[in-house]
């Protein structure tokens, strides 16, 4: 895609801003949406998205963001096996951004040893190779896996809407409203760099509800893998049961709690945020709201994804470190590998 050529893959930065045009990357070809189409119509049972990291962070937001409309059920895997229920039945969609990682590998291929229908997402490597080439979605190459997530999106979600028989989401629409916030938020107290500067030497902990559960973990990996920072991520309305009671350790610990809040919030989760906050506010650490005016689900979830992934980079930078190296990754890597020997 020629848009995406001139976005330099060195610089995170370049990166998330260019997250909406990422987004306008492409869908799988309509041969591999028909049959899609086709294997649903035949009947099935389910569909399990597997990967890991970066690659895995697209279904798991795919699958809460249709998890009241879709019928059939949608599961996510990041491990080298399968759950037993997934047989012929079930449609497993395959997502690696290099095609080489492990434990996406050996879902996938007991996936096929299970007769399970298959879809592979990825830019090359062994599942592409390992793969009938019909059914593979070929992203653009050359982006770090966390950064590509508008690409990987993009492949993900048509493929699971055509699989439960959803309208298609115009992707080129959301793109554009989210360029359009990215413009008002550089101009307003929305900055990203401002977040990031109360998150200095602190422990970012990222609260989210229902659809924005996913992007709390996704912000918590961003800030692990740019900021090079420990943080944390939580669900609502879990927390009230086992985390507030950890807010008795505020005062000694330097978390930073920041409240994704949502245009969908009803009343009973409004009261539960707002007297979670409270206990925070008591226990002497200061909880931040975060709300961004968007439409629909989809927007204000690739919203804020683009948000947090902006403050991200910024925390990176104000802290001196480069948001683009994983060299602890790649050293546990080095190391698994020479005992495997
Ligand atoms: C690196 C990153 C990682 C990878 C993960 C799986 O930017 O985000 O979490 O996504 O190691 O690799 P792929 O995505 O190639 O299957």
């Amino acid at each position: 895609m020629k848009e995406l050529e001139n976005i330099d893959t060195t610089d995170m930065k370049a990166m998330v801003a260019s997250f909406p045009q990422m987004l306008r990357s492409g869908a799988p070809s309509d041969e591999i949406l028909s049959k899609a189409e086709r294997i649903r119509k035949e009947g099935i049972d389910g569909i399990c998205l597997i990967g890991m990291g970066g690659s895995a962070i697209a279904g798991e937001i795919v699958k809460c963001l249709l998890a009241d409309s879709a019928e059939e059920p949608i599961l996510t895997i990041r491990d080298y096996v399968l759950p037993k229920t997934v047989d012929s039945r079930w449609v497993v969609v395959a997502v690696s951004y290099s095609g080489n990682t492990e434990e996406t590998i050996s879902g996938f291929k007991e996936a096929e040893s299970r007769g399970s229908s298959t879809f592979v997402i990825t830019t090359g490597g062994v599942l592409k190779d390992a793969s009938d080439e019909t059914r593979v979605h070929l992203m653009p190459a050359g982006f770090q896996p966390r950064a590509a997530l508008p690409i990987i999106f993009a492949g993900v979600l048509p493929l699971v809407e055509t699989l439960v028989n959803l309208k298609l989401t115009d992707l080129e629409k959301v793109s554009r409203n989210l360029e359009l916030a990215a413009t008002k938020w550089s101009s307003s107290n929305l900055k990203p760099g401002n977040l990031a500067m109360t998150l200095r030497n602190k422990i970012p902990v990222i609260i989210g509800w229902r659809h924005l559960i996913p992007v709390a973990y996704r912000a918590k990996c961003q800030f692990n893998e740019n900021s090079k920072v420990f943080a944390s991520s939580i669900q609502i309305p879990e927390m009230n049961h086992n985390e507030i009671e950890g807010t008795l350790s505020c005062k000694s610990h330097p978390i930073s709690p920041v409240f994704l809040r949502s245009r969908e919030e009803d009343e009973r989760t409004r009261i539960g945020i707002e007297s979670a906050a409270a206990i925070f506010e008591e226990n002497g650490c200061h909880p931040k709201h975060l709300s961004l005016k968007f439409d629909s689900r989809i927007e204000e979830t690739l919203g804020f994804i683009m948000y947090l992934d902006n403050v991200s980079v910024r925390l990176a930078e104000i802290s001196g470190v480069d948001p683009v190296s994983v060299e602890r990754i790649a050293q546990l890597k080095r190391k698994m590998g020479a005992r495997e020997k």
